[in-house]
């Protein structure tokens, strides 16, 4: 078990584009991936990316085999490392002329304490690699495909804080959701 430290904002690590991954199935990026699962289970999170941890690579894991409690009521969303991720926006409905936002609260360990309001594609396919070089395709929608934007956004150095556009939804989450037990954050 090593967890790391999550950065935070503010750290110029989390601002930088990653670099993609040119070699699969080693050493080195096996631990990578079992010290991001670490990480990510010891702060009860939805989903990590390597920049978060410091690591400059496109490696991004997300979902859970359980019901996360941070978002107990949330879709489950399957385990997933998905490495060097394209997304593509798809039209929610067929014949539709552009892919639809859909707006969502948001919360990221890098943020602690806050959360906020988001638009997102409502639809996307994503593609990549698993850590053996093995291809990802799926077509997703609603949280599956908020949590996947969300963390590829990290690849790019982006906090969802530089999405939202409604401001007056955006605070810490002990005031926007006085009833909610917060686990971790
Ligand atoms: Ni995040």
């Amino acid at each position: 078990m090593t967890q790391h430290a999550i950065l935070k904002m503010g750290d110029p690590r989390l601002l930088r584009v990653a670099q993609p991954v040119v070699q699969f199935d080693t050493d080195e990026l096996h631990l990578l991936i079992s010290d991001m699962l670490d990480t990510m289970a010891a702060a009860n999170g939805a989903g990590l990316a390597a920049p978060q941890i410091g690591v400059d690579l496109q490696v991004v894991i997300f979902g859970t085999d359980a019901p996360n409690p941070r978002y107990p009521s949330a879709p489950l969303v399957p385990r997933t490392v998905l490495i060097n991720p394209a997304i593509t926006p798809l039209n929610p409905v067929e014949g539709g002329i552009m892919p639809a936002l859909e707006d969502g609260w948001e919360g990221c360990l890098s943020v602690p304490g806050m959360r906020g309001v988001v638009p997102r594609y409502a639809r996307i396919r994503y593609s990549g690699f698993d850590q053996y070089g093995d291809p990802i395709e799926r077509e997703v929608d609603g949280f599956h495909a908020r949590v996947v934007q969300h963390e590829c956004d990290h690849l790019m150095g982006i906090l969802y804080p530089m999405r939202i556009r409604d401001f007056t939804q955006f605070g810490f989450t002990e005031v926007l959701f006085p009833g909610e037990e917060i686990v971790d954050d």
